[in-house]
């Protein structure tokens, strides 16, 4: 028995550079990296992962993370009721949706405003993990017995809580028709998990008023959330048609799976401005980032394309690489082309779609 615990531990010290550079490439769909760029490579890549491939102690290490900037200070919100960082984000979302929803820029602002939460999680609350995301099509495949309430990610003890409770919960009725509510998407208060007791500032829509955290699963929008739906995405040609067909309604008749995963959660999750509210928003929207570099990688020239309307009302001109993606108080005001490449300054992560699991078994058979 002894002797088994130097051997284990000098199996572990020789694995962990391997491993490491072989899921680098398997984050890497083509095993590329754009050394063209502008931008200085990076060194090191932090390594987007899948909700349920964290194990317990790193899941637990991301909650604390976002419950700790939920208790910290706002620094200079653009909505007055927000009273936390947490708030901030979603104030700022709310804040400046009009322009960045529907339009060119949808994409590469929320690729940003993304990689600045995950930035203040590190830096505001001392988080040493990464950006999870959710691969929800784990959960919406037909043929997987799984169901979007089923999913892992809902668990009260590891996961962000359930569905709302029906009848827990009345909306204001004093808001008008420019908070794009959908009444019977908030059916109730969130009863478990870490975040049941969090009270929200910002929203519901554009009323900011005190209430708790809402959800309605809707299983229905499983249909929007299949390998199908991704493919139906990425097998478009031009930037344009792929960002509509990822986004959604009101730019497609039906919805698609931007707006399907929102809709997914339903509550907070199903509004245009205060989505953010439900910690979940982050993760729904590093899978659509996920799935944007996916396209962006597929071929070589998509790396740097970028297409689209800049605004919904005029002047609308065409967005370019030199668009500015505000941020306020969330971060600097970098152009679409700073955020382009997730592999170069200033972004440096990647996704990774294996868990960091070693199969002891096949290791120790070959050695
Ligand atoms: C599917 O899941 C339900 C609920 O957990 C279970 O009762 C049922 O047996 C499962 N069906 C199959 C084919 O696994
Ligand atoms: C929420 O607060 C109430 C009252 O303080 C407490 O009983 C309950 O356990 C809390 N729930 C969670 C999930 O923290
Ligand atoms: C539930 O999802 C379906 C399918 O996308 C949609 O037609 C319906 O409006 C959604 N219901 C709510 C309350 O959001
Ligand atoms: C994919 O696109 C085809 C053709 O437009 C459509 O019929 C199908 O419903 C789409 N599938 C999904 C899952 O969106
Ligand atoms: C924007 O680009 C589209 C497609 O390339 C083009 O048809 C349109 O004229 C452009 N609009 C402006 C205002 O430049």
């Amino acid at each position: 028995m002894l002797s088994t615990v130097p051997l284990v531990l000098s199996l572990l010290l020789f694995l962990q550079t391997p491993v490491k550079a072989f899921f680098n490439e398997q984050g890497d769909l083509n095993g590329r990296y754009y050394k063209g760029s502008r931008y200085r490579t990076c060194e090191t890549l932090l390594e987007r992962r899948e909700w349920r491939t964290l194990n317990d102690v790193e899941k637990a290490d991301y909650i604390n993370a976002v419950k700790c900037l939920q208790s910290h200070p706002a620094l200079d919100p653009p909505i007055t009721q927000a009273q936390t960082r947490f708030d901030e984000f979603q104030a700022y979302h709310s804040h400046i949706a009009n322009a960045v929803h529907t339009v060119g820029q949808f994409l590469p602002w929320h690729r940003l405003y993304l990689k600045n939460y995950d930035s203040a999680l590190r830096s505001e609350c001392g988080y040493t993990g990464t950006a999870p995301y959710w691969d929800w099509t784990q959960d919406a495949e037909a043929n997987s017995n799984n169901s979007i309430s089923r999913s892992p990610v809902w668990d009260p003890l590891t996961g962000f809580g359930g569905d709302g409770v029906p009848g827990t919960y009345t909306l204001p009725t004093d808001f008008d028709d420019d908070s794009r509510i959908n009444p019977p998407s908030f059916v109730g208060c969130v009863p478990d998990g870490p975040f049941a007791n969090y009270t929200l500032r910002i929203g519901p829509g554009l009323l900011n008023t005190d209430h708790c955290l809402v959800r309605g699963f809707n299983e229905s929008a499983a249909q929007h959330l299949t390998s199908a739906a991704i493919a139906n995405a990425t097998k478009q040609q031009s930037f344009e048609l792929f960002r509509i067909e990822v986004e959604g309604q009101p730019l497609t008749s039906d919805h698609r799976m931007h707006d399907g995963g929102h809709i997914a959660i339903g509550g907070e999750m199903s509004n245009f401005f205060s989505s953010p509210g439900d910690p979940m928003f982050y993760l729904h929207h590093a899978n659509i980032d996920r799935i944007w570099w996916t396209w962006q990688q597929a071929v070589p020239s998509r790396l740097y394309e970028i297409a689209g309307p800049s605004s919904t009302v005029e002047p609308i001109y065409n967005v370019t690489l030199e668009y500015p993606l505000l941020m306020g108080s969330l971060g600097p005001t970098l152009q679409i082309r700073d955020i382009m490449d997730i592999h170069a300054e200033p972004s440096c992560y990647t996704y990774i779609r294996k868990p960091l699991s070693v199969d002891w078994d096949a290791f120790l058979r070959h050695s």
